[in-house]
């Protein structure tokens, strides 16, 4: 059997992405602990900081029977220049499944095309795909909705930087055909392959996507997605961003505009008084840690999946 990779959103059906949340939901219901990896093990390959990804993936494995192994690039032969090719094909005759989070998109590329274990993206510069999962579980359950013709309905807008987690919001929209607004100032749009890739699926799926620079598009907003304004990896651009970025913060200003049953989300790690007022942090901290504590739901499912 050949493996699978989850390196992109793209990597998953809408058929799959519903597996994937009705696992993540029935498991978050059951909070039984399953002993099925018994004996396997997870390598959690790390080139820059995570709480969130590392430890709910770390805990999962666990809950699942099986054994993360934390790998710190650092301490690996990697950071004295190993090949991506050899630590690869290295680590797949000890792993079962590895979750890598890099700084280049292609790197994890490339582990997954010369790995003969699963490779899952735990973060890159390009997607998050673990994450986002979460979060569409975390829409769903916030808004009480049992399924995505539903969700369909939700109006969900994402502001602040085109990076990461808004590609991978994209995605996720157009493969299940959602209702998603980016807005992101002019100086930082979302790179037009991204959008033209979005745009290849909306004829089919029917997802409504609306991109632009204007925040009055909050309008009506059923969910408001923040992130940071400097991702890692593009810290020498925080000055600028912090300038360019000052009117698309999420504060309560800026939710007037959205509706009333409206709810904030934010991947986290949030920096308050930047991409979110601190009086908007604290009001909406019960959806902002309930979407933080689906990652270890939304991570058993995935493991589920990938590491059958
Ligand atoms: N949201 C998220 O991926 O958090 P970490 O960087 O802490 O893993
Ligand atoms: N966009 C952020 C997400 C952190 C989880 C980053 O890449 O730093």
């Amino acid at each position: 059997m050949t493996k699978k990779d989850l390196l992109s959103i793209y990597d998953l059906s809408a058929t799959e992405v519903k597996t994937i949340l009705n696992k993540a939901f029935e498991l978050k219901s059951k909070k039984r602990r399953l002993d099925i990896f018994k004996g396997r093990t997870l390598g959690l390959l790390l080139e820059k900081p995570s709480t969130r990804t590392m430890v709910s993936f770390a805990v999962a494995m666990v809950q699942l029977g099986g054994t993360p192994i934390l790998l710190d690039v650092e301490k690996m032969q990697r950071s004295r220049g190993e090949s991506i090719h050899d630590t690869s094909l290295v680590l797949s005759h000890y792993l079962d499944g590895l979750m890598v989070r890099a700084f280049k998109h292609t790197d994890v590329e490339e582990f997954a095309n010369y790995s003969t274990i699963p490779v899952i993206n735990g973060l890159t510069d390009h997607e998050h795909p673990c994450q986002i999962l979460a979060d569409i579980m975390t829409i769903m359950e916030l808004h009480k909705v049992k399924n995505i013709e539903v969700l369909k309905k939700i109006k969900i807008v994402y502001i602040g930087d085109s990076n990461n987690i808004s590609n991978s919001l994209l995605a996720i929209s157009a493969v299940l055909g959602l209702d998603l607004t980016i807005i992101s100032p002019k100086e930082y749009p979302i790179k037009k392959e991204v959008l033209d890739k979005a745009l290849e699926y909306t004829s089919s799926t029917g997802a409504e996507i609306k991109i632009t620079s204007d925040i009055n598009a909050a309008k009506n907003a059923d969910v408001i997605y923040t992130d940071v304004w400097t991702s890692m990896g593009f810290e020498a651009e925080e000055k600028k961003r912090k300038k360019l970025f000052a009117s698309y913060q999420v504060n309560s200003e800026l939710l007037k505009k959205a509706s009333s049953k409206c709810v904030v989300l934010h991947c986290l790690p949030a920096i308050r008084g930047e991409e979110i007022a601190t009086d908007v942090m604290d009001k909406y901290e019960t959806s902002i840690f309930t979407e933080a504590g689906n990652r270890l739901h939304a991570q058993k499912a995935i493991l589920l999946h990938f590491l059958k």
